[in-house]
């Protein structure tokens, strides 16, 4: 959803920009570009495509400071004159987010006599700090003066040719730290960006406005009082956010997920039993009086969410809903201030995620949760309770190690709810406890199935169209499964709870049909059978994941892959793994980029 670098130092930046942008790539890759003071004018290089055009076309280009931008289109298409930065007069701006009072702003800079040269709301930023200068000499109060006019999300990063040296940052709703070091100082979407220049630093607050030099940082609050911020020392391993001898981060991030999940899991240490204290200090009375959840989520986020209602419904009798957030934010629901509202996010940034969980505290419901893979977050920050899942960056796209972490994080959650309700005996607790510890150890099983999942691929990558089934918490499974195939692959795939087969579905069922179905050996395999009989009897190829002891005999046009382990309720944690694997290989098959699918981005930062 764009991402922003920035830098100030002694000697050219253009390297750092443009390996900043690398690693920001998967917020956005429709277009990049940057601009760096020259000599009494900016240097702007713009390119569609991805960021490895961008280096090339800025080869020639240096200066000690400058600001770059990777974009996914929001306003106005993918294009060169779309593309950030953008000029007015003598500075450059880049921007993440959207500005919702873009057009009163542009009607009033177009009166004033500024011409637009792009469709973005990005370029009414640059005019607006443009026309503020000629009052407000100081680069630094008119970007301030300017923010205070926006109403919407950003982080942006200024400079000026006439004003070298400085930069200015600010943020609201979208996310920017800063970089310390030395060298230089630096501003970046996230610490990826600015580890291979420094570990030290600087999360900015909403409403913060920061001034780098290659000497010096000051912040503000857009009202102008100076504020501090303390400076975090990264713990992310540059070696993190590296592709090494994978082909793609898809395929390092499934193969990642048995370290992963030991990873988040950790926390339960060799215990025999977990205490509500995982989920932050105030856990235990806070999760006392719950007597309903309501998990807001979007994606594969709102699929673990989804999986987890099965789990706590079960095992720790509250009743759960799931609601995908962009929804809930602009219903008229009926607010329970005793439900406790869960946010799963793998980013914390997701504007629809985050706008939910703040619509619900709106509403008086402050027992909140975040289940969330980065910590400082926005989505963690404004929760009172939080669970860190340890799955490490996620750079693919379509998300995988983070589902299977929150799945972790969300079974976890399930047993500390029963135990608060008094429906966990110690025996059970042990015993669900192991389960969870073996699970690295079961997940490394299934992943060897990659070869005949591989085959399996090949034989459906010509498809137009596949049918997920699945039934109980496997349902949300085939979710999964349907959405990464089409975000990856782009074969159109759907996903129903098998029982609903019969009231529509099966219209489209034929030998042109692939139909995948998660066939776990649990107590409605029974069920499932009947329903894959219907597809077999309208001549749909059926692909079968099964468990080693599901009694489904594989015949002509029923195709069989049993996983080493049978995993009673976990057992959608091992499911969604051959999934996972098939929409890859479909994908590599089909050549389409896997990291980067078209049209999407990994946080989606905008409404
Ligand atoms: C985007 C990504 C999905 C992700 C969803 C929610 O659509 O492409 O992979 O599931 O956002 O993201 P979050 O960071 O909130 O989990």
């Amino acid at each position: 959803m764009c991402g922003i670098v920035a830098a100030a130092a002694g000697n050219n930046i253009v390297p750092v920009l443009v390996e900043g942008l690398k690693k920001l790539e998967y917020r956005g890759y429709d277009s990049a570009g940057l601009a760096v003071i020259g000599d009494r004018k900016i240097d702007r290089v713009r390119s569609v495509g991805r960021v490895a055009e961008l280096e090339s076309a800025s080869a020639a280009t240096s200066s000690p400071t400058g600001i770059a931008h990777t974009r996914w289109a929001t306003h106005g298409v993918p294009s060169e004159r779309n593309a950030h930065p953008h000029i007015s007069g003598s500075i450059a701006v880049v921007h993440n987010g959207i500005i919702e009072n873009y057009e009163s702003l542009r009607s009033e800079l177009t009166a004033q006599g500024y011409v637009f040269t792009s469709d973005t709301d990005t370029e009414t930023i640059a005019h607006l700090v443009e026309s503020l200068l000629k009052t407000e000499p100081d680069l630094f109060r008119a970007v301030q003066l300017a923010c205070r006019r926006l109403i919407g999300a950003y982080a942006i990063a200024v400079i000026d040719h006439q004003q070298a040296g400085r930069i200015i940052v600010s943020r609201e709703g979208s996310p920017l730290l800063l970089g310390l070091s030395d060298t230089g100082n630096y501003a970046a979407s996230d610490a990826s960006a600015l580890l291979q220049v420094t570990r030290n630093m600087v999360y900015l607050e909403n409403g913060d406005i920061a001034e780098l030099t290659a000497t010096s940082v000051r912040i503000e609050r857009l009202d102008g009082t100076p504020v501090e911020r303390p400076v975090h020392v990264s713990q992310l391993s540059a070696a993190a956010v590296e592709l090494g001898n994978y082909r793609h981060y898809m395929q390092k991030e499934i193969f990642e997920q048995p370290e992963a999940l030991a990873n988040t899991l950790e926390i339960v240490g060799g215990s025999k039993s977990i205490q509500p204290g995982i989920f932050g200090a105030e856990a235990s009375n806070l999760l006392q009086d719950v007597d309903h959840i309501l998990i807001l989520a979007c994606g594969t986020s709102a699929h673990s969410g989804m999986t987890a209602r099965y789990w706590l419904e079960a095992v720790a009798g509250v009743p759960c809903t799931v609601e995908i957030a962009s929804e809930y934010r602009y219903r008229t629901s009926v607010a329970n201030p005793r439900q406790l509202i869960v946010a799963i996010s793998q980013s914390g940034e997701t504007a629809d995620t985050l706008a939910a969980l703040r619509h619900a505290k709106s509403l008086g419901q402050l027992k909140t949760l975040a289940i969330c893979n980065v910590p400082e977050s926005a989505i963690v920050r404004e929760s009172a309770l939080r669970f860190i899942t340890r799955a490490g960056p996620e750079i693919g796209v379509a998300s995988t190690k983070a589902f299977t972490t929150q799945l972790a994080a969300l079974f976890l959650l399930t047993l500390v709810m029963a135990k608060v309700r008094n429906r966990l005996s110690a025996d059970q607790e042990s015993a669900y406890i192991d389960q969870l510890r073996h699970l690295p150890v079961a997940v490394n099983k299934v992943l060897m199935l990659e070869k005949d999942i591989e085959i399996w691929a090949r034989r459906f990558a010509d498809k137009h169209h596949a049918l997920f089934l699945g039934r109980g918490r496997h349902y949300p499974i085939a979710l999964e499964g349907a959405l990464k195939l089409k975000e990856i692959s782009y074969i159109h795939a759907e996903a129903y709870p098998a029982g609903e087969l019969k009231h529509g579905p099966l219209a489209l069922v034929d030998a042109s049909m692939p139909v995948i179905s998660v066939a776990p050996a649990d107590d409605l395999l029974e069920k499932l059978k009947s329903n894959l009989q219907e597809v077999r009897a309208r001549g749909g190829e059926l692909y079968v994941f099964a468990d080693a002891d599901s009694e489904i005999p594989e015949s002509e046009g029923v195709h069989m892959l049993r996983l080493p382990e049978h995993y009673g309720l976990l057992s959608p944690i091992l499911h969604v793994i051959p999934l996972q694997l098939l929409s890859y290989h479909a994908a590599l098959v089909k050549g389409t980029d896997v990291d980067k699918p078209r049209n999407l981005a990994k946080s989606v930062t905008v409404e």
